[in-house]
């Protein structure tokens, strides 16, 4: 590896022999599944820094014009968006979504799943993905809730710490690491009422103290590149504001790596968000806030360099930019070793595979059980429901089964285990019978929907898009009575609720989170026939289950688990495992609640809405298992700030318990929340066992914010909580003064 000072000589020398045009080219990100091999090529020479949503042999083709047919050769970087998995490659491992795998509340199995998706990414020539996702999921009508961490800073933070740290591996230029990308800097799921992509409910202070946190973790752990988000803060698009992009981000967090915008941000400057007359208008302000790569918005080229040809931009600023991407070049070695090798043959190999199984088991979270589960002795299981055998709902956003602009549609490709082909082989092996009925369509399509379908292709790429994935789903007819009757001799029944890719994701925001279709008819008829029920969610996000919480007999949450989602759930369901996953996002008791996340801060007169109730169904930090935990004797030492606690396993299986912490800041200079993470560890312990669970605190985790931007403790009383969950009955509690 080349010191900094080599890579800093080797980088002046090449940008002083860049021209202008090169320059401007090298911050070009082209999109090839849009713009088509031969305009890619066309790029390729002109010397085009980067090309994203291409794979294998036409990757190669491009890499190659670059290095052999641009003027000075410099290697090209490929990026992907493998989020979960190296999804919109057929054969990859595919792991729960980032908001299933949060509810591990484990950093080391978000790291595991980083690390094989750089492997796979890197066997695939590929240098970098578009991930983690470090925005919060507060508001579940958001389309790509799915793809945060969920609603909490630090837990968001921790898991982001832990995937970066996956994805870099060791060092950069390792063949099997890939360039991780914190993205959308910042504020993209606060947007007003989960509006995709329009301004922000946001100050710079709440910026810092609440949705900083977790970018700040990935600065931490290294990560080389950011992406800007589509937003806004109090009227600047972020993608002028160098505010946030260079003076918080460099100079305030320590970021080093390079920025990129996302899709078209510097077009949307004209297009959508009005605040640049035309196109050159539009790179001489986002170049001047800081963006280092132009995604998508190929008039960037033109526009920049007849900016700085009019005197509107100066060269200096795109040397700047194109600094920080050479730099990267260079700590990838990738003019040595342009195209990354990865590791021949893992793509999708059995220990990959077992790593997406692992992850897919501890993010199985247990809301409720009346006893029902585990099941034992069962003669027959009824799996009803259209999402217990949907590969593709099972997956969720970013694989290939649902993004035509970034891979071809494919069939869905095994091995994958849906939730009733993994209840047919666990009742296979125990003698028992299992049946299957459908039951009713997640969305039955809308009229329109249908008229679409059958029409001809549309014009606009976007709505084309979602034209073809509505193509591919399937809908089947519903048919309760059917499902009624397959139900009906069982003697438990396993029922399988969510939503599809065409309610979640970019474009897809809800307004309602109601259990679509006929779905929650189709509860009721099955809960009529008094048979053990359990209810399962595999949807991309917490749905309204309006009185499910109340009536079914156990309630499991599995969101998209991946490719072995569908046996976790039945694993767990009998007992093969002790489920340890924890919410890290509220569960709304209806869609008027929203926002309605754990750490809100006081003063809501009544705290409710009149007509709703006060609190989630199921909150922050909730999940249980087949052993109950309970708590003892809390100490705190505001000297060592070390933390004490007695966890006591009062069930007879051995199982893990997440121990939270939480603080609350009395009385402060700004409005704290009722209450905040700091911390949390995992603990094993066997039935009847006691530990005593210590957890070093930090001064620092009970710092806030300050009017001036500054992050302060403030001396005065707290009060800590260590416990089960964010509920106040799950918390033992100690005040204390710093
Ligand atoms: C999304 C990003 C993604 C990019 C490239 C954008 O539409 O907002 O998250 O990384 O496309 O696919």
């Amino acid at each position: 590896m080349l010191t900094n000072e080599a890579i800093q000589q080797k980088v002046e020398d090449l940008l002083s022999r860049m021209t202008l045009e090169e320059k401007a080219a090298q911050m070009v990100q082209v999109p090839y599944s849009v713009v088509g091999r031969e305009e890619s090529l066309r790029w390729a020479e002109l010397g085009a820094g980067s090309f994203l949503h291409v794979l294998g042999d036409d990757a190669r083709e491009v890499q190659q014009t670059a290095l052999h047919k641009s003027r000075l050769g410099i290697p090209v970087i490929f990026g992907i968006d493998a989020i979960h998995g190296h999804g919109l490659n057929t054969e990859a491992a595919i792991f729960p979504s980032q908001l299933a795998t949060a509810c591990t509340w484990d950093p080391a199995i978000a790291e595991e799943m980083g690390r094989v998706t750089a492997r796979e990414v890197a066997t695939d020539g590929l240098h970098w993905t578009f991930s983690p996702v470090c925005c919060l999921g507060r508001d579940s009508r958001w389309g790509r809730i799915d793809e945060t961490f969920g609603e909490d800073p630090y837990l968001s933070g921790e898991m982001t710490y832990g995937i970066v740290r996956g994805y870099q591996g060791e060092s950069l230029d390792a063949p099997d690491s890939i360039l991780a990308c914190a993205k959308h800097y910042i504020g993209y799921g606060e947007a007003v009422g989960a509006r995709d992509a329009v301004d922000t409910q946001m100050t710079y202070r709440k910026m810092k103290e609440v949705f900083i946190p977790p970018f700040q973790r990935a600065v931490d752990a290294g990560c080389a590149t950011f992406m800007t988000a589509y937003g806004s803060i109090d009227g600047h698009s972020f993608t002028a504001d160098p505010k946030t992009l260079k003076t918080i981000l460099r100079d305030e967090m320590g970021f080093d790596g390079f920025l990129v915008t996302d899709w078209n941000n510097c077009g949307s400057l004209v297009q959508q968000q009005f605040v640049a007359e035309d196109m050159q208008d539009a790179a001489v302000q986002a170049a001047e806030a800081g963006n280092d790569m132009i995604m998508s918005t190929m008039e960037y080229y033109d526009a920049a360099i007849r900016a700085v040809r009019s005197g509107k931009l100066a060269e200096g600023v795109l040397d700047e930019a194109v600094r920080h991407i050479l730099t990267m070049k260079f700590r990838m070695n990738l003019f040595e070793q342009p195209e990354k090798k990865g590791v021949p043959g893992c793509i999708g190999c059995q220990a990959h595979r077992d790593a997406a199984y692992r992850a897919g088991k501890r993010s199985i979270t247990l809301l409720k059980n009346n006893g029902m589960l585990p099941l034992k002795s069962v003669k027959k299981v009824a799996v009803i429901g259209q999402n217990a055998d949907d590969i593709q709902s099972q997956y969720g956003d970013w694989t290939y089964l649902t993004h035509p602009n970034a891979t071809d549609f494919r069939p869905p490709h095994r091995p994958y285990v849906t939730v009733k082909e993994g209840f047919e082989a666990l009742c296979a092996e125990r003698g028992a019978q299992c049946v299957y009925h459908v039951g009713c369509a997640v969305r039955p399509l809308p009229p329109e929907v249908i008229a679409m379908i059958e029409g001809p292709a549309l014009k606009d790429p976007v709505a084309e898009y979602i034209r073809q994935i509505a193509m591919k789903r399937n809908t089947p007819a519903d048919d309760i009575p059917g499902a009624v009757e397959t139900a009906k001799d069982a003697d438990a029944i396993i029922l399988v609720v969510g939503d599809t890719i065409d309610q979640h994701g970019e474009y897809k925001d809800r307004g309602n989170l109601d259990l679509s279709g006929q779905q929650m008819e189709l509860y009721r008829a099955l809960r009529a026939l008094n048979i053990p029920l359990t209810v399962v969610l595999v949807s991309s996000k917490p749905l309204c289950m309006g009185e499910i919480a109340e009536t079914a007999d156990a309630v499991i949450v599995a969101f998209n688990g991946g490719q072995y989602g569908g046996q976790a759930v039945a694993e767990a369901a009998f007992g093969c495992f002790n489920p340890s996953g924890r919410l890290p996002i509220s569960f709304p008791a209806h869609s008027g609640q929203l926002p309605v996340y754990y750490n809100s801060l006081p003063g809501w007169h009544g705290g409710r809405y009149m007509d709703l109730p006060r609190t989630p169904v199921y909150a922050f930090g909730e999940g249980i298992g087949y052993a109950p935990f309970t708590y003892a004797n809390l100490t705190f030492d505001p000297e060592t700030f070390i933390a004490t606690v007695e966890v006591t396993n009062a069930g007879d299986v051995a199982g893990e318990e997440v121990v939270q912490v939480y603080m609350h800041d009395v009385v402060a200079s700004v409005i704290r929340p009722v209450k905040q993470l700091i911390a949390f560890t995992r603990v094993s312990l066997a039935p009847g066992e006691t530990k005593t669970v210590t957890i070093q605190l930090k001064r620092d985790d009970f710092s806030l914010v300050n009017r001036e931007e500054k992050r302060v403790v403030e001396p005065g009383e707290f009060e800590l909580f260590i416990g089960h969950s964010s509920k106040n009955e799950d918390l033992l509690k100690t005040t204390f003064r710093l």
